[in-house]
């Protein structure tokens, strides 16, 4: 092999080098220990981050790493989850029990989009919007280009348990 040719072979090793380093970075894993689940656009399904420093309490750091609620059940949680939906103005739309109003109703359990029979799903519906009226975190209200502005992971969870302990099902089976 030419000197010539044996440095681009090693230029290509160390690129792809580096190529993997970027991907670790840009995930979500330093918070929960190395586990991180992968949020999906409800739009596209595309993959899409969101600041792992945000899922600062231990309910948030519990969903980062398995996509469950711990909060569905939880008396204390669901009462603030409803205060938070109409802090937010969820009410707006989806009426003040969640039954629909200009949205639809998000008790289920069926819902247009099938993956918010998940919490992982619903999260990311809720966060990421919809390409038909839903804007991200219920826009409007909240700056979707900073994710320091509007609903946090933690009260996010305590919406979604709100909503699950109207309906038939609890989102983390
Ligand atoms: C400006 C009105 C509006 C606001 C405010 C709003 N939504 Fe929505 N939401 C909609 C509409 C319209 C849809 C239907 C979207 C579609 O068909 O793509 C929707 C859809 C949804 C869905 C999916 C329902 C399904 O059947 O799949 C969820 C979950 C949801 N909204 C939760 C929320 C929460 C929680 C908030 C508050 C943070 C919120 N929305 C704020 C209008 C709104």
């Amino acid at each position: 092999m030419s000197k010539y040719k044996f440095g681009l072979v090693l230029m290509l090793v160390f690129a792809g080098l580096s190529a993997c380093d970027k991907n670790d970075a840009g995930s979500s894993s330093d918070a929960t220990g190395g586990k991180a689940i992968e949020f999906l656009a409800t739009q596209d399904d595309k993959s899409f981050s969101i600041d792992s420093a945000l899922f600062d309490t231990p309910a948030a750091k519990e969903f980062l790493a398995t996509g469950k609620n711990p909060y569905v059940g939880n008396v204390e949680a669901v009462a603030k989850g409803k205060k938070v939906f109409q802090m937010y103005s969820c009410t707006q739309c989806h009426g003040p029990e969640a039954k629909g109003q200009v949205g639809p109703g998000l008790v289920g359990p069926t819902f247009k989009y099938p993956k918010n029979a998940t919490n992982k799903g619903i999260f990311e519906t809720i966060w990421h919007g919809t390409n038909g009226g839903m804007g991200a975190k219920g826009v409007g209200l909240m700056d979707p280009t900073d994710p320091k502005n509007g609903i946090t992971p933690d009260e996010m969870l305590k919406i979604i348990a709100w909503v699950r302990s109207m309906g038939s099902i609890t989102g983390n089976e």
